[in-house]
C-alpha cells in the first residue's frame, strides 16, 4: 500500500498542528483532519484559528485547500483514507472506577468504532494520542470484533512528543519519531509505511520503531520524566527560599552537568498543562493496578510536590497582603500555563485566581493570547464554582498589563510571556496602592529594579 490520503480524527492541539506539518512536507498526499466539533472545523476553515501556536497560521494558510483539508464529515474522511490518526482527547475519568486518575478512553474507543463501521477497505490505524499501555489491544478488539469481509487493520503506536508554544518546530525538527507496531510481516510493514511519511523531513535516524507496548509506555515516561524534573527544581526552590541560596544559580551549576541537563529545571509557580498531571496519574493508576504500590507513590510525589508549589505560592501572596484580600485588588499577568499558547488546561493561573478569589479579592486578569470566555469558563463553570454570577462581579479581564495593574495592591505574574518583561513599571507602580507589591511565580522580572522602583517583590526560590 501506498499512502495516498490520511485522514486524522481528532482537530486538536495535536490533530490539528501535526496534520498540517504532514501537508507541508508530503505535498503529493491528501491530509484530512475531521472532528465531530462543527464549531472547531468552521474555525479550522476560517482566518482565525482555533488555537494560537506561533507558526501554524502560515502552515495552514500554505496548505489547507491544495492538500489540507478540514472536516465534519467524518464518514467521508474514512472512506478514502489509507492510514488513519486517532489524535482525540484522553482526559482523566471523573467517575467510575479509576475515577481522578485512570484515562478515559471513550473518545479513543468512540473513533475505533467509527472506523470499524465506516472502513470498507485495508486501513493503518494509528494511535497518536496519549493512551494506558495495552490500548492499542482495546482498538484491535474493537476493529477485529466488527471487521467486514476483505477489509484488514494494522494498528500502530505513535506517541506526540510536541510542547505547545513551539509545536511546528518541536514537528519540523523532532528529536525523534516513534513508532510501536507488531514484529509480524503486515506489522512491520505498515511500521515502514509510516516511516516514509515521517521520512519527507525526519532524518531516519530519529525514527525509532519498536514494540507497540514499549512505545505506549515511553510516551508516558517521557512525560512522567520531564514533569519530575521541575517537581524536583521546585522542591528545592523551597530550600533556596529557607536557606538564602538562589534556585536559578543551583539549577545552572546542576544543569552543567552534561549526565544531567540543563532543560526543564525552570522553577516555578508550578507545572500546567493539559497532559503532565493527566499523565502522571494515568501511570500511577496503571502502576497499582499492576500491584506495584511504590511505583504509584513514587509517581505519585511528583503531582504532590506540583500542588505543594502552586498552594506555597498562593500563601506567599496572602501572607505578604497582611493575612487579607478581602476587598483587595489583584493583577493577574497571564492565564495561559505557558507563554506562546492560549491554552488555559491546568494552569496554575486558575489555581492562584480561585484562591484569591476565595480570600474575597477582585482581581484583574491580563493575558495577551487567551479569550475572556475561556477565563469566564475557567473560573465561574458552575461544575466548579457554587457562586458564578457572585464570583463573576469579583473578575475583570483586560486588554493590556497597564489597565490590569490600575488601583491594585499586588501583581501577580503567572504566564512568562516576554512582554511581561519590557513592561514601564515605573508607570504601572505609580498607577497602584501602597504598598505595592510583585509576586513573580516565573522568574523573569529584574527584580533589583523593581525593588529601586519601590515594589515589595517576592518571588520562587529566592528571598529578596
Ligand atoms: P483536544 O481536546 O485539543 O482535541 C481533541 C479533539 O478530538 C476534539 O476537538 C474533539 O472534538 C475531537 N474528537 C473526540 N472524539 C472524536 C471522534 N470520535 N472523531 C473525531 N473527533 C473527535 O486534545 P489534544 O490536546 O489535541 O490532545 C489529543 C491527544 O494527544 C491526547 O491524548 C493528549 O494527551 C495527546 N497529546 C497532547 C499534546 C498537547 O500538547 N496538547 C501533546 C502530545 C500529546
Ligand atoms: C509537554 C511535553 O513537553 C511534550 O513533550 C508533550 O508532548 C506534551 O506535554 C504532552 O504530552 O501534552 P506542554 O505541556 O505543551 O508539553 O509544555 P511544556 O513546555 O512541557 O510545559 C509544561 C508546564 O511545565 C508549563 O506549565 C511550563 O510552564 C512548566 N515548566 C516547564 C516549568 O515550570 N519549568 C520548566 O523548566 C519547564
Amino acid at each position: 500500500m501506498t499512502i495516498k490520503n490520511i485522514c486524522c480524527l481528532g482537530a486538536g492541539y495535536v490533530g490539528g498542528p501535526t496534520c498540517s506539518v504532514i501537508a507541508l512536507r508530503c505535498p503529493e498526499i491528501k491530509v484530512t483532519v475531521a472532528d465531530l466539533s462543527k464549531e472547531r472545523i468552521a474555525q479550522w476553515n476560517s482566518d482565525k484559528l482555533p488555537i494560537y501556536e506561533p507558526g501554524l497560521d502560515d502552515v495552514v494558510k500554505t496548505c489547507r485547500g491544495k492538500n489540507l483539508f478540514f472536516s465534519n464529515d467524518i464518514e467521508e474522511s474514512i472512506l478514502e483514507a489509507d492510514l488513519i490518526f486517532i489524535s482525540v482527547n484522553t482526559p482523566t475519568k471523573i467517575m467510575g472506577n479509576g475515577k481522578g486518575r485512570a484515562a478515559d478512553l471513550k473518545y479513543v474507543e468512540g473513533a475505533a468504532r467509527m472506523i470499524a463501521n465506516i472502513a470498507k477497505s485495508n486501513k493503518i490505524v494509528v494511535e497518536k494520542s496519549t493512551v494506558p499501555v495495552r490500548a492499542a489491544e482495546s482498538i484491535a478488539n474493537i476493529l477485529k470484533a466488527n471487521q467486514k469481509p476483505g477489509v484488514t487493520y494494522q494498528i500502530l503506536s505513535n506517541p506526540e512528543f510536541l510542547a505547545e508554544g513551539t509545536a511546528i518546530n518541536d514537528l519540523l525538527n523532532a528529536d525523534r519519531v516513534l513508532i510501536g507496531g507488531e514484529d509480524t510481516e503486515l506489522g512491520r510493514a505498515a511500521i515502514e509505511e509510516l516511516c516514509t511519511i515521517y521520512q519527507h523531513w525526519v532524518p531516519r535516524k530519529n525514527i525509532v520503531t519498536m514494540n507497540t507496548w514499549s512505545s505506549e509506555l515511553s510516551k508516558l515516561a517521557a512525560n512522567a520524566m520531564l514533569a519530575q524534573r521541575i517537581s524536583s527544581i521546585n522542591s528545592l526552590s523551597a530550600v533556596c527560599e529557607a536557606t538564602g541560596a538562589d534556585v536559578s544559580e543551583v539549577a545552572r551549576a546542576v544543569g552543567l552537568d552534561s549526565r544531567i541537563g540543563s532543560k526543564f529545571l525552570q522553577a516555578s509557580v508550578g507545572f500546567g498543562g493539559s497532559c503532565f498531571q493527566k499523565d502522571i496519574l494515568n501511570l500511577v493508576y496503571i502502576c497499582e493496578c499492576l500491584n506495584l504500590p511504590e511505583v504509584a507513590a513514587y509517581w505519585q510525589q511528583v503531582i504532590d510536590m506540583n500542588e505543594y508549589q502552586k498552594h506555597r505560592f498562593t500563601t506567599k501572596i496572602i501572607e505578604s497582603c497582611f493575612n487579607t484580600l478581602s476587598g483587595k485588588n489583584i493583577c493577574i499577568l497571564g492565564f495561559a500555563f505557558k507563554k506562546n499558547t492560549g491554552d488555559t488546561r491546568e494552569s496554575p493561573a486558575i489555581h492562584v485566581a480561585k484562591t484569591l478569589l476565595d480570600e474575597g479579592a477582585f482581581i484583574r486578569i491580563y493575558d495577551p493570547k487567551v479569550d475572556r470566555e475561556q477565563i469566564d469558563e475557567d473560573l465561574t463553570n458552575p461544575q466548579i464554582c457554587e457562586e458564578p454570577e457572585v464570583i463573576r462581579k469579583r473578575i475583570s479581564i483586560y486588554d493590556d498589563a497597564y489597565n490590569a495593574s490600575k488601583e491594585c495592591h499586588a501583581i501577580v505574574l503567572c504566564t512568562e510571556w516576554d512582554e511581561f518583561i519590557g513592561l514601564d513599571y515605573k508607570q504601572i507602580y505609580a498607577n497602584m496602592m501602597k504598598p505595592a507589591y510583585v509576586f513573580d511565580g516565573r522568574k523573569i522580572l529584574d527584580h533589583q529594579a523593581l525593588i529601586e522602583i519601590g515594589f515589595h517583590v517576592q518571588t520562587i526560590g529566592k528571598r529578596l
